[in-house]
């Protein structure tokens, strides 16, 4: 166990644990935007930003990524840590003045507007759907391409995102909601034989692909995209009868 203090209050955690999980565990309220607890860390948005001082050493950190030290001394809201974090969410503010997420962030910082130039953007480049797609489905549709201004998540070579198998865990992960997925009934799609079938197609508008869902064999609801079944079957070994029925019919 490490023994460190926190605003002013001695602590204890195993070694590995991160600042920021520590802060959460004792209700002290770190902000955070790229961060996921099922994710690792990554330390892209650095929002999260604490003081840490260790010896006579005091450097700024960012907590989500910024594992505890023995006698470290942690303080999470200086007037230093503060100014950081409202430039941090001031230049997101100017690049996104119209998500929801960062205006909300900014608010409780005391930023209203930027005093830097403001684009349009719908993306704070968090990395959170390139890390669930790759950490926990397995899949690498899409990454970062681009530098600096230009910097975007994409599908290799602006392709339409060939691994995609449209689970839709880059929607559910987005903080901003720049990702959309769209299940259209009635639509013409191809099938399995090479002709083609009328059914209900999930579009993934950013990834430029468009699945055929499979339906329910109980109920008949369409309920997943075939792709992602087959590739349950495949990387996760389980029978194909137990995931060709949707969860509300399942026994
Ligand atoms: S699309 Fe969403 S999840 Fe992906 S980097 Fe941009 S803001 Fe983050
Ligand atoms: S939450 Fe730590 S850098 Fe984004």
């Amino acid at each position: 166990m490490i023994t460190f203090t926190i605003d002013g209050i001695q602590a204890e955690a195993e070694s590995s644990t991160t600042i920021l999980q520590v802060a959460r565990d004792m209700d002290i309220n770190i902000p955070t935007l790229c961060h996921h607890e099922a994710l690792q860390s990554y330390g892209a948005c650095r929002l999260c930003v604490v003081e840490m001082q260790k010896g006579k050493r005091t450097r700024i950190v960012t907590s989500c990524n910024y594992p505890v030290e023995d006698g470290m001394v942690v303080r999470t809201d200086t007037e230093r840590v503060l100014a950081v974090r409202r430039l941090v969410i001031e230049l997101l503010l100017a690049r996104c003045p119209n998500v929801t997420v960062i205006k909300e962030r900014a608010q409780e910082l005391g930023i209203t507007e930027p005093r830097f130039k403001k684009d349009n953007n719908f993306c704070i480049l968090c990395g959170q759907c390139i890390r669930v797609c790759r950490e926990v489905v397995g899949v690498e549709a899409i990454g970062f391409a681009g530098r600096g201004v230009s910097r975007e998540v994409a599908p290799p070579f602006f392709d339409p995102a060939r691994q995609c198998i449209g689970c839709g865990s880059c929607v559910y992960i987005c903080p901003t909601g720049i990702i959309t997925m769209e299940d259209v009934k009635d639509a013409p799609s191809h099938s399995p034989d090479g002709g083609s079938v009328m059914g209900t197609q999930r579009i993934m508008h950013n990834w430029k692909q468009t699945f055929r869902m499979a339906e329910c064999k109980s109920c008949g609801r369409p309920f997943l995209p075939q792709v992602q079944i087959d590739f349950m079957v495949e990387k996760c070994n389980i029978p194909r009868e137990e995931l060709e029925v949707c969860k509300t019919c399942k026994p």
